[in-house]
């Protein structure tokens, strides 16, 4: 790839005059590359690919072919807000693969958190692949690729492309982001009216879901998990929380307790509330949450989510815990 280090006098992008510049360049230089042909993106709703996928409508229109894999990891709302956007806002060609079954089905009963996770990169791209190859005529792939995976990872980055696709595929790669940090990405997605909740959105693992439903992941659990989230981030959000705390999310381990519920015993999940702050995410420190917004979380996810029992705080910092359970 041509162009793989940052100039030395390249600005950096700060401001909404800056963004619309980059972009404009970008789309120019985009067209240039692409001519009439077609370009393939995994979509995932993450902000890399978000705003990869509105400059490349903006540059090309209906020439991209955006695939949504949703492997039903997802948080609550994310796959939707994916539809809502990119096809109904922006008219894109987006095509919407619901392959929950697939993932849990090959998931049932695996309990290693590396297998689980190599289970569910390597289903991606099989779905992905399946995908791709039902569509003729594509040239090009698109891939959220930022600055710092080319300065750590030699721009390949699991959760950013889909590298591991089978040799015929000769793609050429399209990279609009790639001399870009993450802040300037982020800039250049609000310039390009992408709603702040998806331009702002906190790091979500590649496995998603997967490694905060603890062992072997169940359905029951897993609903578990994503509406404790959903209300966790609803009431980080409500309390002003949501931009000054960096990661935050629930976990749902795979061992019950006692509890009592309407007069009678109960025996069930727990649920862990997790929240960082961290510069790079090798270190993390515990912010001191408001008791009452613990409380009010707490409360709801009891009342609301069916099959818990107990709510948990994570104090731990990392090290020695990391930032995930698993
Ligand atoms: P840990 O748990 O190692 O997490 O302290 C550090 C950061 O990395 C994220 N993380 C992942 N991201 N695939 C990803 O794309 C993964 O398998 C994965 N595991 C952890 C984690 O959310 C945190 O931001």
């Amino acid at each position: 790839m041509e162009n793989k280090m940052r100039p030395a006098e390249m600005k950096r992008i700060n401001t909404p005059e800056l963004a619309q510049a980059f972009i404009h360049g970008q789309v120019k230089a985009v067209r240039e590359q692409v001519g009439d042909k077609k370009v393939l993106l995994a979509l995932s709703g993450g902000v890399d690919s978000s705003v990869v996928a509105a400059l490349l409508i903006k540059a090309i229109g209906k020439q991209l072919v955006c695939v949504h894999v949703n492997h039903g990891l997802m948080r609550k709302g994310e796959s939707e807000q994916v539809i809502e956007v990119f096809q109904n806002q922006m008219d894109a060609n987006l095509i919407y693969v619901d392959a929950t079954d697939r993932f849990l089905d090959l998931l049932a009963g695996v309990d290693e958190p590396e297998r689980k996770r190599k289970i569910i990169g390597g289903e991606f791209i099989k779905v992905f692949e399946e995908e791709a190859r039902k569509l003729e005529g594509i040239d090009f792939l698109a891939q959220g690729t930022i600055y710092p995976d080319i300065l750590e990872s030699d721009g390949v980055k699991a959760h950013h492309n889909v590298g591991g696709l089978p040799d015929d595929f000769d793609f050429e790669l399209v990279e609009p982001v790639r001399l870009l940090f993450k802040d300037e990405v982020r800039c250049v997605g609000h310039a390009l009216g992408l709603p702040a909740s998806m331009v702002e959105r906190q790091p979500f693992p590649g496995p998603g879901l997967g490694v905060r439903c603890l062992g072997a992941i169940t359905r029951n659990r897993l609903a578990a998990l994503r509406e404790s989230d959903a209300i966790l981030r609803e009431e980080f959000g409500k309390a002003g929380l949501a931009d000054q705390v960096w990661q935050f999310f629930t976990v749902v381990p795979d061992f019950r307790s006692t509890g009592v519920r309407d007069g009678k015993r109960a025996f069930d999940w727990p649920v862990i509330i997790r929240a960082v702050n961290t510069v790079d995410a090798m270190t993390a420190t515990v912010p001191e949450i408001d008791w009452a917004v613990l409380k009010t979380i707490t409360d709801r996810i009891l009342a609301e989510v069916p099959g818990v029992c107990r709510v948990l705080y994570d104090l731990t910092p990392k090290p020695v815990g990391t930032i995930e359970w698993e």
